[in-house]
Order: C-alpha cells, then sequence, then structure tokens
C-alpha cells in the first residue's frame, strides 16, 4: 500500500518565534484530517528544536532538508544524520534542485546522503527533475531515468519518498499540468524494484490546484514550497478534497 504524505518544505524561511506562531496556527486547522494522510513539516536546521517540541502529541512529523553523508567529521557547516534523529527529525530532503543548482550537489553525493539518512532511521525525500531547457529539448525522460539510475545506486527503496520537481515549476506559479505530472510519475514508477515507494509532486502546489493533482492515480502526495509557510494555506492543502 503506498502512503499518502503531504509535505512542507519552509527552505530559508521561519524564525523560531515565527515557527511557533505557525504551529499554534496550523495543529488546530488539520485536527479533522483523515489521519492516513501523513503530515511532514521539513523546517531549517535552527527551527527543528523549537518545531519537535511544538509538535509534541500531534501527528506531524518532523523533516530536515538536508543532512552529510557522513556519521561525523570535520565537515563546517554540516549536519550529520544522527544530530537529526536525536532531536526526534524522521524525514530529510535530499537532492533538491536548489541544492544541486547553488551548492554543488551531484547524484554522486546525492546517494551519499541517501545511505547516511537511512542508517540512522531516517526517511529520505529525494527530489528529481528536469529544467526547462531540458524539457524543451525532449529530454525530461533521459534526465529522470538517469538521475534515478545514479541517486539510487545501493538505496533500500522500503524505506525511501521521491518527489518529482520540476525546476520550471518551482517557485513561479507555473504548475506542472496534473495530467503530465502524473504521467512523468508513472515514468518514475516504472524505474523502481519497489511498487510501493511514495511519489510526491512538487512545484507551485496550491490550495487550488492540490485537488487536480491529488485526483491522479499515481500521484502519493506533494512537496510544498511557498504555500506551506501560511497556516491556512497549508492546511487547505492537506485537506484536499
Ligand atoms: O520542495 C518544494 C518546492 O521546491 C516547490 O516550491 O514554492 O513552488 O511550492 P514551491
Amino acid at each position: 500500500m503506498r502512503k499518502i504524505i503531504i509535505a512542507g518544505n519552509w527552505k530559508m524561511y521561519k524564525t523560531q518565534e515565527e515557527t511557533l506562531e505557525f504551529v499554534q496556527a496550523f495543529k488546530s486547522k488539520i485536527e479533522d484530517t483523515d489521519e492516513a494522510r501523513k503530515v511532514i513539516l521539513c523546517a531549517p536546521f535552527t527551527a527543528l528544536g523549537v518545531l519537535s517540541k511544538g509538535l509534541h502529541g500531534s501527528r506531524i512529523e518532523l523533516g530536515a532538508q538536508n543532512v552529510h553523508w557522513a556519521d561525523e567529521g570535520a565537515y563546517t557547516g554540516e549536519i550529520a544524520a544522527p544530530m537529526l534523529a536525536e532531536i526526534g527529525v524522521s524525514y530529510v530532503i535530499i537532492g533538491h534542485s536548489e541544492r544541486r543548482q547553488y551548492f554543488g550537489e551531484t547524484d554522486e553525493t546525492v546517494n551519499l546522503r541517501l545511505k547516511a539518512a537511512q542508517r540512522h532511521g531516517l526517511t529520505p525525500i529525494l527530489c528529481v527533475g528536469e529544467s526547462k531547457a531540458q524539457r524543451d529539448a525532449g529530454e525530461t525522460e533521459n534526465i529522470i531515468i538517469n538521475q534515478l539510475k545514479k541517486d539510487l545506486v545501493d538505496v533500500d527503496q522500503n524505506n525511501l519518498v521521491i518527489a518529482y520537481e520540476p525546476i520550471w515549476a518551482i517557485g513561479t506559479g507555473d504548475t506542472c499540468e496534473a495530467l503530465e505530472a502524473n504521467r512523468v510519475i508513472g515514468l518514475i514508477r516504472a524505474q523502481l524494484t519497489n511498487p510501493n515507494v511514495t511519489i510526491q509532486y512538487g512545484g507551485s502546489v496550491k490550495p487550488d490546484n492540490i485537488d487536480e493533482i491529488m485526483a491522479q492515480p499515481e500521484i502519493d502526495g506533494a512537496l510544498v514550497g511557498g504555500a506551506s509557510l501560511d497556516p491556512t494555506s497549508f492546511a487547505r492543502i492537506v485537506n484536499y478534497q
């Protein structure tokens, strides 16, 4: 059975104070939601501590936005998987296109990070997706298949979430058509050995398009950036029809 997972990726937004305000407003708004829908907040490292306390007793789970591949070591500025596990983090986004684009992440380091997360019981959310130029050149399928092939070497598909995030749809308001997202996610599923991996769509998900996205048979959830920063809009997304 595939799990439905709606995750917020706060990126580099929210101080601790703003995090607490969000949690207070958000918790009550999702009280009546179907518990089979998992809800995750992937916050900046500095907000994880207060978020962990604030979410105590709720069904919302905690996620980080990156993790290093070593369990410890001389890696200034990095955070290791045992450190995340210790404070109650259950999920971690790995290979987001912003990490690949601005911080030199490669498929090789993404693969190492996925395995580090799994070694410590964290569930990675692996992001894959093509750029506008690659899509226009008809390269979408090749790019995605190639990313998956490299990223998933020796990765346990029983503890894995994948997010299809077309780069051209991120933060642009230019959502991928639901049918097209469904098609690409079907293609991703066909590359996997485990058919039960949850595969999310990410890229300009909003309260007004979530219903259509979640109506697609291959799409098991959403990875939401901008619209997850506001408790009302993220609650509406979690409460999709
Ligand atoms: O990881 C989520 C993301 O990249 C999509 O961002 O702002 O387009 O929902 P946004």
